[in-house]
């Protein structure tokens, strides 16, 4: 087997390098060792019309890293344009957030046409082409276009909507169609493949029986992927890290005080906002916090040129600030706020220096640093996860403390009830979240979408055992559980 793997950002190899995206640093170990190509953009445009795509072409592992520039004149409309002012906002249910133009569209069809046709340097009689996320809805369909015969994977990192909500993006419809030109569509968790397939029928009405769709394109398989981690060795790297300066530096700095910590993308589908209320509120209702416990936030800058991300980078700003006067004192800063970003291995041991790890988005896919943050824990005195119940982690993670990010109150309970969790209630629940990382590792979530792909429809997919209604039930239920 030939693996071309596609995304719009791509992973460089090295740990210490600041990562901005939970695909880019999920893909890279398993990329690395199978043997794939992988394409993605260099960061980089150039000029020309018709210009014909160019890769430069790194070893990568076992494979090879080929990085396109794209064009210059379609790059805007396509990445801070239709992708991210568009599909994003509806992907995470923020139709108020929506700016679309037509010439944003048309320049991401354009670009995903460039890109399927760099693509073809890669095809061989045994490729298999597995396409990544929301910037490529639509490449499936030019590859068809352009006469490849090869099976076509595409996984969506993002969630997808309830009914009603895609339907804000004018060439909604369009795009559905095309990607039915993938002979395997993944989702991050089971909502999202209902949803799917309720846009399916209600807005293309056709046929969706036991996750097969006919269109005129064949056959699409609908299936649940949900993406890991590799639990253990983000263990040792935490386990390492500790020695880190920056970290042994953050350490000597807490004075036996305890640490929550954040780590996001600055992006308003993270509740940044809400988080800092939830603190705010925090020390209003448990003054004994005060000088305790404090929350480390690092907010990694994202998509700057687009305006929404702007103003959420001065609104979060403000209000740190408003919660640092309002309950700092001269040798007391509650929240320590950063606008950058850290490479992995720092970054697991920060996490293992923190109590409390707040993971609290408004949706997510999947969001791995809520996996991320329960792997670097050691084992004998273990942190708690306080996860959203949006973020599509929560199916596995039952054993973290769940909250609604919309209620500050019901929040701010939560994380304090974290912090003074006991040990022997800390590691039971840590016990159980690692053995359901192990269990649903990126090795396994790579093998088998993989699998399935080869296989057509006659792979065997066991379903994910449904949520449970409390963690110990979830491990009862899970003890068999496999990707769907
Ligand atoms: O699925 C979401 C994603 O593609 C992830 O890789 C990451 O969280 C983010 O979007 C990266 O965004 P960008 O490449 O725009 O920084």
């Amino acid at each position: 087997m030939n693996l071309v793997v596609v995304s719009n950002r791509v992973a460089r190899g090295k740990a210490n390098e600041p990562m901005t995206g939970g695909l880019a640093a999920a893909l890279l170990p398993v990329v690395e060792k199978s043997g794939a190509v992988w394409v993605g953009s260099s960061g980089r445009v150039r000029d020309g019309a018709q210009m014909e795509p160019i890769a430069e072409i790194e070893q990568l592992g076992e494979g090879a890293l080929a990085l396109l520039d794209l064009p210059a004149a379609h790059y805007a409309g396509y990445y801070e344009g239709f992708a991210n002012s568009a599909l994003w906002p509806a992907l995470h249910s923020r139709s108020d957030l929506i700016r679309v133009s037509q010439d944003d569209y048309d320049s991401y069809r354009e670009v995903n046409a460039f890109v399927a046709r760099a693509l073809l340097r890669f095809q061989k009689p045994d490729t298999l082409f597995w396409i990544q996320d929301y910037h490529f809805l639509s490449l499936g369909a030019e590859l068809r276009r352009l006469g490849v015969k090869s099976p076509l994977g595409f996984f969506l990192h993002t969630p997808w909507p309830a009914r009603g909500v895609i339907d804000s993006v004018p060439n909604h419809r369009d795009l559905v169609t095309a990607m039915l030109a993938y002979d395997l569509i993944g989702f991050q968790t089971e909502d999202d493949r209902e949803n799917f397939t309720a846009c399916v029928r209600a807005d293309l009405g056709l046929q969706v029986r036991d996750g097969i769709v006919k269109s005129l394109h064949g056959r699409t398989r609908l299936a649940v992927f949900p993406i890991g981690i590799d639990a253990d060795r983000f263990a040792q790297q935490a386990a390492k890290a500790v020695a880190h300066p920056d970290v042994s530096r953050l350490r000597r700095s807490l004075h036996g005080e305890k640490l929550a910590i954040g780590v996001d993308r600055l992006d308003y589908s993270k509740g940044l906002v809400n988080r800092i209320n939830a603190f705010d509120r925090m020390w209003t209702m448990h003054p004994a916090l005060l000088r305790t416990a404090s929350l480390l936030q690092i907010a990694t800058p994202s998509r700057e040129a687009i305006e929404a991300y702007g103003q959420l980078q001065s609104e979060v700003a403000r209000l740190v600030s408003d919660v640092n006067g309002r309950h700092g004192e001269a040798d007391w800063t509650p929240i320590r706020y950063l606008n950058k970003g850290y490479g992995q291995s720092v970054l697991a041991g920060l996490y293992r220096s923190a109590q409390v790890g707040v993971v609290t988005p408004l949706h997510d896919g999947m969001n791995l640093v809520a996996k991320e943050y329960v792997a670097a824990q050691s084992p004998v005195d273990p942190g708690v996860l306080v996860l959203s119940k949006f973020a599509g982690a929560a199916n596995e993670l039952d054993a973290a403390l769940l909250v609604n990010p919309h209620d500050i109150d019901g929040m701010a309970r939560t994380i304090a009830l974290a912090l003074a969790m006991p040990l022997n209630e800390r590691r039971m629940r840590y016990e159980i979240l690692m053995a359901k990382l192990r269990r649903h590792s990126i090795q396994q979530w790579f093998a088998d979408f993989l699998e399935a792909l080869q296989d057509g429809d006659s792979a065997e997919i066991e379903p994910l055992p449904a949520p449970s209604a409390g963690f110990l039930a979830g491990r009862l239920a899970s003890s068999s559980a496999r990707y769907h």
